[in-house]
């Protein structure tokens, strides 16, 4: 077994001191992310380069020390693996050709042809398997199906993803189909990363919480469950962290109901709620609103203290509670690191 803190944690092993890492570690608050950007020239190239994106997955480890690395790349190269076209436009977000119609969906690629566009994907995780600290955890990730649905239905980012919802609305079973693919997708794509060197993987659900009810169930809950399911048939010491974004009440429960190891909390959960209602059932990981890292000063100091000692009875990876933002100051990274580290003496 790996004596490493985060596998320890994920396992279930309540520590003195927890574990931390933080979503979107590598990026554009770092000048040193800005500069590698620039030499790739786009996004996408950067997220296809493997010696560049294990470049800037290093990065953030050098600079502080984290306990984990995330892989370099993004929930919809999946997307595009499947067929549509995709591309970012400067200064604001993600752009697909979309999926809106039964049609469409039986036009997709068999979900065992992704590997074909995602190998360079695996190429990174093998160059950083080999030249991360042996101390640091390796964690591969893919969105969950609902998001990523979200985003190949409307072609974009959506605040309310209300393009997905008309199509549940319109055409469930087809909207089911679709999920149905990325399901299968991302159990190939997600057995590929740990073949390559993922020690975890992380399923990222960023809009779970504009799901209700009997949607939550069938689009937020079972897929994830199948996802683990396989995973777990194949691959059965690999800890599967689950992240139900704005998930709210249904937080309680979700990693009995889907057998995820760690359930990720985001910055509107109450740490005392969650310690009682989530943690009961294992580890949790989170979660710092993102806003101190812009903010810093006493109050990221007092936030920080208050979640590592609400979570201090039970499994914890200290995280924020969704991505760090562009104008984020490193220095408020480090003094985070500094005072979960020594908040427990
Ligand atoms: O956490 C990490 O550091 C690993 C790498 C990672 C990225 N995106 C890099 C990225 C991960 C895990 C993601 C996940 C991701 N991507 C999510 C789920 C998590 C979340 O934030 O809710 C989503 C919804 C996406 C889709 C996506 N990618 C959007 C909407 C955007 C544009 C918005 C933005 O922040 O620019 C991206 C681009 C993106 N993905 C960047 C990075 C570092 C910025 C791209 C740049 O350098 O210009």
């Amino acid at each position: 077994m790996s004596d490493k803190t985060m596998l320890r944690a994920l396992r279930g092993e309540v520590l003195p001191v927890p574990p931390v890492w933080m979503m979107r570690q590598a990026g554009r608050y770092l000048p040193e992310y800005r500069a590698v950007r620039a030499r790739a020239g786009d996004f996408l190239s950067l997220c296809y380069t493997p010696e560049l994106a294990a470049e800037v997955t290093l990065q953030p480890i050098r600079r502080f020390g984290f306990d984990a690395a995330i892989l370099f790349a993004d929930i919809l190269l999946i997307a595009q693996a499947l067929g549509p076209r995709l591309w970012f436009e400067e200064g604001e977000g993600p752009r697909l050709a979309p999926v809106g119609s039964a049609a469409d969906v039986a036009r997709l690629r068999p979900a065992a042809s992704v590997h074909a566009t995602l190998a360079p994907v695996y190429e990174t995780l093998r160059i950083l398997a080999r030249e991360l600290p042996r101390d640091v955890t390796l964690i591969g990730f893919a969105g969950a199906p609902w998001t990523v649905a979200t985003y190949m239905v409307a072609g974009r980012g959506t605040p309310g993803q209300e393009p997905a919802h008309a199509m549940i609305a319109a055409d469930r079973s087809a909207f089911a189909a679709l999920i149905d693919r990325l399901t299968e997708a991302t159990v190939l794509y997600l057995s590929a990363q740990i073949e390559a060197g993922a020690e975890v993987v992380k399923l990222f659900d960023s809009w779970a919480g504009s799901l209700r009810g009997r949607d939550f169930d069938d689009f937020a809950l079972a897929p994830v469950r199948r996802i683990i399911a396989a995973l777990k048939a194949r691959h059965p010491a690999v800890p599967v962290i689950a992240f139900p974004r704005g998930a709210g009440a249904r937080y309680a429960g979700f990693a009995r109901a889907t057998g995820a190891d760690c359930v990720a909390l985001d910055q509107a959960v109450d740490p005392g709620w969650a310690a009682r209602e989530v943690q009961v059932d294992g580890c949790v990981q989170g979660n710092l609103d993102p806003g101190h890292m812009v903010s810093g000063g006493p109050a990221l100091i007092e936030a920080t203290r208050r979640i590592v000692e609400a979570f201090a009875g039970g499994p914890h990876v200290f995280n924020l509670g969704h991505g760090i933002t562009p104008d984020a100051d490193p220095a408020h990274v480090a003094l985070m690191i500094e005072t979960v580290r020594s908040a427990r003496g």
